[in-house]
């Protein structure tokens, strides 16, 4: 079998984790998709800079545009992130060259999934983004395969590691939300705009993710209801805690007779309860099922290792051949609940 060839846009955190889980476990690669997988050309905006990783094997391109359409590419992998800009043109530069991508990138497919998958479909090629959600919990894969059989009643969980970090770490140190949020800035938690982690933003991109890939329909991010964190107190928190409960930022969406509801809120959960004992920046997605009943995935939503894992198990699927795909041109396209959308749980 021809090797797989790799092209991989974005050297930053996630980028730099792909390139060592490629070079470090290269042989078990090859050995469990019976295919070997090549990187050959890398992207990002600095050349000259030293990523802790060798990349001197690969050919450097300084357009990912470029690098999208190489001929040596049978797989874009896009980890530059952003909406639009050069995530959007490159995907779909490779998705007209015939090339599949690979995506981290939960705000361009939160708001251009539906239009990037029929690209996809009518070139034949699929767009895979398993660490798009929840980083390095396998979620998409047990939604698409181990729970194919079932019809999903609702998905939910905490899906921002740094909102959690920041509600578990008021409680525990009883500190105000200022001092704990300037403390996940210090330790690099936050993305460069906060907004998208305590606005709830980045919760709703990836809720909108995954109740698609649930409920069989296009991404629907702006029929979600959205309220962050920023208005939690201590107060708010420690009264919780006296009546037994914790507050968590969650994503929650359920197929309802009126419509899809989805919604990203502060909630109160039992603490004795699995979400309530969510620690930290951790992740937790609860799958309910009309057979399986309910199953609780819970695992780092962030960071180098955790995100690449999730990019190459999404790089091995394609080296096998697995054509699954998500949204497309069978997608339905879901009323949103009116109530959502002014927060009305
Ligand atoms: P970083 O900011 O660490 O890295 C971004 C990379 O993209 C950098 O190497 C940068 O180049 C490169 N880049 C940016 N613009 C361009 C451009 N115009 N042309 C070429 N290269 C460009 O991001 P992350 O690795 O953290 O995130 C990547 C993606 O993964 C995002 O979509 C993010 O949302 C997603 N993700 C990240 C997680 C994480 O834990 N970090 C978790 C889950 C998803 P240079 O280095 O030269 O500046
Ligand atoms: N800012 C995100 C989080 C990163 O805190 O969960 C992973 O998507």
């Amino acid at each position: 079998t021809e090797p797989l060839r790799i092209g991989i846009a974005g050297l930053g955190t996630v980028g730099v984790g792909v390139l060592r889980i490629a070079q470090k476990r290269a042989a078990l690669l090859a050995a469990r998709t019976r295919r070997e997988i090549v990187v050959t050309a890398v992207s990002a905006r600095d050349s000259s800079r030293d990523r802790g990783v060798d990349i001197s094997a690969y050919d450097w391109e300084d357009d990912p545009v470029v690098l999208a359409r190489r001929d040596d590419v049978d797989v874009f992998v896009e980890l530059m992130g952003g909406p639009d800009g050069p995530a959007k043109a490159a995907t779909e530069a490779a998705l007209d060259a015939g090339k599949d991508v690979v995506t981290a990138n939960k705000a361009m497919l939160a708001i251009h999934g539906q239009a990037l998958a029929q690209r996809a479909e009518s070139q034949g090629r699929v767009i895979r983004y398993e660490a798009a959600v929840a980083g390095g919990i396998p979620v998409i894969k047990a939604l698409t395969e181990g729970l194919a059989g079932n019809e999903i009643t609702r998905v939910m969980g905490v899906m921002n590691g740094t909102c959690n970090y920041i509600l578990t770490r008021m409680e525990s140190a009883d500190l105000p939300y200022d001092i704990v949020l300037q403390e996940a800035r210090d330790l690099g938690y936050l993305e460069a705009d906060p907004q998208l982690d305590v606005g709830g933003i980045d919760a709703a991109h990836k809720l909108a993710l995954l109740s698609a890939i649930a409920f069989g329909s296009r991404p629907d991010y702006a029929g979600i209801s959205v309220e962050g964190i920023e208005r939690i107190m201590i107060d708010d928190i420690r009264a919780a805690a006296d009546m037994g409960f914790r507050i968590k930022l969650l994503g929650v969406a359920r197929r309802t007779d009126r419509g899809l509801e989805q919604r990203v809120q502060p909630c109160l959960v039992p603490a004795e309860s699995p979400l309530g004992q969510l620690e930290g920046g951790t992740n937790m997605v609860v799958i309910e099922g009309d057979s399986v009943e309910q199953i609780v995935l819970q695992g780092p939503g962030a960071g180098m290792g955790p995100t690449a894992s999730a990019v190459m198990g999404d790089i091995c699927d394609l080296a096998r051949g697995s054509r699954v795909a998500t949204f497309g041109q069978a997608a339905q396209s879901l009323e949103a609940v009116p109530s959502a959308k002014n927060g009305v749980p």
